[in-house]
């Protein structure tokens, strides 16, 4: 089922409920921060989608789209039908989901697309079951989601979406999610418009890696870790640096070195591919810096004749946001 663009509700009241729909805000993501891949994520404030719950006579979850995107209406096909269905066969009652979806975070684009709506689905869900479920269950669930968009599950988008600001992954099975504190950061992110499937970007990279470059990356990612807990942006700076990942999958993205030798000279502490890219992401001490670095990206891709959109936002320390 399709509808385009509607932003208007009418639900009919069910006696489970009382009619309650659940309403949430659920934040785009920027995965692996660089040097830890599949392990460091933060939320930002912009962009969200926008998703509504409720609960129906019918068994089963059922997907509404109210954009223009087209994602598969099937629930298992579905990243948020995934999740929800995960979490109703542990609630084990024949119960009824029906979720409406409005994308504003566009698939592909490598800020968390698919575990917004993963996380945002069973945020809002669990609500309705008086959140009977907690954090870590809830993002058990989601990983189900991006099973269906990238074939692994990986938590890395999932886990700040649902728990806000910056997340470590220590391990994924069994699940061990630590919340990182963070100091004031802005972050600047640019999304060339074109495609890249989190699938094809996991495809291309290398299984083995060099002992000597496991060491360089582990020291960065240490490093970051205890540059963002003391609030060391010089530290944090020196630590944005990925020998492993980002020297196989920048050649998809058009113009990455210049963005980031540019966002540097702009004032950038650094940064890098935002997930599986293709968007880019950099952090900055102070928003005027973080506008200058977005002056720099506009620069280089209206170069090369690249449409784009950027964002100036910050971290966002709420996560997933319940707006009734
Ligand atoms: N850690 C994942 C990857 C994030 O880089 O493939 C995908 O958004």
């Amino acid at each position: 089922m399709r509808t385009q663009f509607i932003h208007q509700f009418s639900y009919t009241p069910y006696a489970e409920t009382g009619g309650r729909v659940v309403s949430i805000q659920s934040p785009a993501t920027v995965a692996n921060m660089v040097c830890g891949f599949d392990v460091l994520g933060f939320a930002v404030t912009d962009p969200y989608d926008e998703m509504h719950i409720r609960f129906t006579d019918t068994p089963g979850v059922t997907i509404v789209n109210l954009d223009a995107y087209d994602l598969p209406t099937q629930p298992e096909q579905n990243v948020a039908g995934a999740a929800l269905l995960a979490m109703l066969d542990e609630v084990a009652e024949p119960i009824g989901l029906e979720v409406s979806i409005f994308k504003h975070i566009k698939p592909g684009s490598g800020v968390g697309s698919s575990a917004a709506s993963a996380a945002g689905a069973v945020v809002a869900a669990n609500r309705l079951f008086n959140d009977r479920f907690s954090k870590s269950d809830l993002v058990r669930f989601a990983m189900n989601g991006e099973k269906v968009a990238s074939g692994v599950k990986h938590a890395d988008n999932i886990a700040p979406c649902i728990y806000g600001g910056v997340t470590l992954i220590r391990s994924i099975f069994p699940l061990d999610i630590v919340e990182l504190s963070a100091p004031p950061l802005y972050v600047t992110l640019v999304h060339p418009q074109i495609e890249v499937r989190t699938a094809d970007a996991r495809g291309i990279l290398k299984q083995q890696v060099l002992l000597k470059d496991a060491i360089r990356q582990w020291g960065n990612i240490a490093g970051l870790v205890a540059g963002l807990l003391q609030g060391d942006y010089a530290l944090i700076g020196r630590s944005l640096e990925d020998v492993l990942i980002e020297p196989v999958r920048s050649i998809l993205i058009p113009g990455f070195a210049d963005i980031k030798q540019q966002s540097r000279e702009a004032g950038a502490l650094g940064g890098g591919i935002s997930g599986s890219g293709p968007s880019i992401f950099m952090l900055s001490k102070d928003e005027a810096t973080a506008k200058d670095v977005e002056a720099a990206m506009h620069g280089i891709y209206e170069k090369l004749g690249l449409d784009h959109h950027t964002y100036v936002t910050t971290i966002n320390h709420q996560g997933v946001k319940f707006i009734n």
